[in-house]
């Protein structure tokens, strides 16, 4: 069976000493969790230290974007190996913000997506429509091209590792989060994509769901089929309310 996967996307916050006091709390408040994998995505200038504190723990650590290429002439770039000597084992990629704010597109996403899986690390794609795509009623289609597109061309031990995370991009940082059922639909709908580009590992890929999850939402989420996890903003910024995600079946 697909292990839950809760993972904490800190965005650009917290300082080092921040965000180490945070892993402090978390590492003693999630010790004795083992039935969900749990992650946090600090920004770059804490991964070292972040990972440092974290080793031994049931804590495992990623970053919120990468570059493809191995290295040389990309200023202000991070590689791979960067990452991967920063202690991460998994990468945030096409997140709605970077898709608004910084021009990433489903193609860049791709080149994202095969580097990482490339290097060993887990990729933790996201996807999602915009309020004006739902009003719309072409949530559906938005999904099958950001899906069939960012996630194309690897193989299928490849399809079974990464991580899929739909966020509606209304919901991010909203308040309004998805009905279960809402999400339901969506994550459903992705799972019968990725089977028809990669057969059997759509049972394997873990399917987050993002978008204003907080420790009174999560349970019902939770209860869904196909949704196996949380990718968490705002409530994954204090160690007490990410623990109480982490801990969302207790
Ligand atoms: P939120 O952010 O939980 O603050 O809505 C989720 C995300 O952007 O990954």
């Amino acid at each position: 069976m697909r292990k839950p996967l809760m993972a904490g996307n800190w965005k650009m916050n917290k300082t080092v000493p921040e965000a180490i006091n945070v892993v402090k709390s978390l590492k003693s408040a999630v010790a004795s969790v083992s039935g969900v994998e749990i992650l946090i995505c600090p920004a770059f200038t804490a991964l070292y230290a972040v990972s440092d504190e974290i080793k031994g723990s049931n804590i495992s650590l990623g970053a919120q974007n990468l570059f493809w290429e191995a290295k040389g002439a990309f200023t202000g770039e991070i590689s791979l190996e960067m990452l991967k000597d920063a202690g991460c084992s998994y990468v945030i990629i096409g997140h709605s913000e970077r898709r608004q704010h910084f021009g990433e597109t489903d193609e860049t996403v791709n080149k994202k997506t095969k580097a990482a899986l490339a290097a060993g690390i887990i990729p933790v794609v996201c996807v999602g429509e915009t309020l004006k795509e739902r009003e719309d009623n072409v949530t559906f289609k938005v999904i099958e091209k950001q899906v069939r597109v960012g996630l194309s061309g690897i193989s299928p031990q490849q399809a079974s590792l990464a991580v899929i995370a739909y966020e509606p991009v209304w919901a991010i940082g909203t308040g309004k989060t998805a009905t279960p059922d809402q999400a339901q639909e969506v994550h459903s709908f992705v799972r019968k994509i990725y089977e028809q580009m990669y057969k059997e590992s759509a049972e394997k890929v873990r399917i987050l769901y993002g978008g204003s999850v907080n420790p009174n939402n999560v349970s019902d989420l939770m209860k869904k089929t196909d949704i196996d996890g949380g990718l968490v903003g705002g409530a994954s910024l204090e160690a007490e309310s990410f623990a109480k995600l982490v801990e969302y079946s207790k």
